[in-house]
């Protein structure tokens, strides 16, 4: 596969763009795929389950966490009003550049459409301000046990999922994409005020690889 560009991650490390075909995948430093335009069916499943517990609010604010490929905030988009707002924190500036450009094409230009606000930065310390969204979609990494990056663990820890709690309108909805079981988190979510539960999802409709969305409502 073509290496086409790499984009340093703030704090160490880099993600890199390859070429696959007609499609594209971006690596993790050890060579491992985080994200490819060829499965993106649990990416979007986020955005659709939590945005239809929301979807009907006026001026709805959604915060979705990171970018990568840009099917989730894509999905968010399609899913809201005209009048809603949905930011999407993303950590690594080359990400925001690579969908600017060459990937923007895949998930229908998200961040294009007016309605879409881009903050190049950490979303764990988004949420520590913690500004009053209707829904927060968390797909940074591998999962809350399946952390590639270290930092990453505070967003599901207590302290993180507090942060979170606090970030949402009453009855808004905490989302949060997994590659891997993580089998204490529903519980760790109920401890955190959450009305929580798990879902299985597929990468591909009802195929591909199997992943997981947890669900949680600010009670
Ligand atoms: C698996 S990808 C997200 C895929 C995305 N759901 C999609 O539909 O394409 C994870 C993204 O989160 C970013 N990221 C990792 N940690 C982050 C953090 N703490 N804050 C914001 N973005 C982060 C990564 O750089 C990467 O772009």
């Amino acid at each position: 596969m073509p290496l086409l560009a790499t984009a340093p991650i703030p704090g160490g490390g880099a993600l890199r763009l390859f070429r696959d075909g007609e499609h594209y995948v971006i690596k993790l430093d050890d060579g491992t795929d985080l994200m490819s335009t060829r499965q993106h069916g649990s990416e979007e499943a986020l955005a659709e389950l939590a945005c239809a517990r929301i979807a009907a609010r006026a001026q709805a604010r959604v915060l979705v966490g990171g970018l990568g490929l840009g099917y989730t905030l894509g999905a968010a988009l399609r899913h809201v009003r005209d009048d809603a707002e949905v930011a999407v924190a993303e950590l690594v500036p080359g990400v925001i550049e690579w969908n600017r450009d060459l990937l923007g094409d895949f998930a229908g230009q998200p961040l294009r459409d007016a309605r879409t606000r881009v903050h190049a930065g950490d979303v764990a310390a988004l949420l520590r301000t913690r500004q009053a969204w209707d829904a927060i979609l968390l797909d940074v990494d591998n999962g809350p046990d399946g952390l590639t990056r270290d930092g990453n663990s505070r967003l599901y820890d207590a302290a993180g999922l507090r942060d979170a709690h606090a970030s949402l309108r009453p009855q808004g909805v905490l989302a949060v994409w997994s590659a891997y079981p993580a089998p204490t988190f529903t519980q760790r979510l109920k401890h955190a005020g959450f009305a929580a539960e798990e879902m299985p999802v597929r990468a591909l409709g009802k195929r591909g690889m199997r992943h997981r969305i947890w669900l949680a409502t600010r009670a």
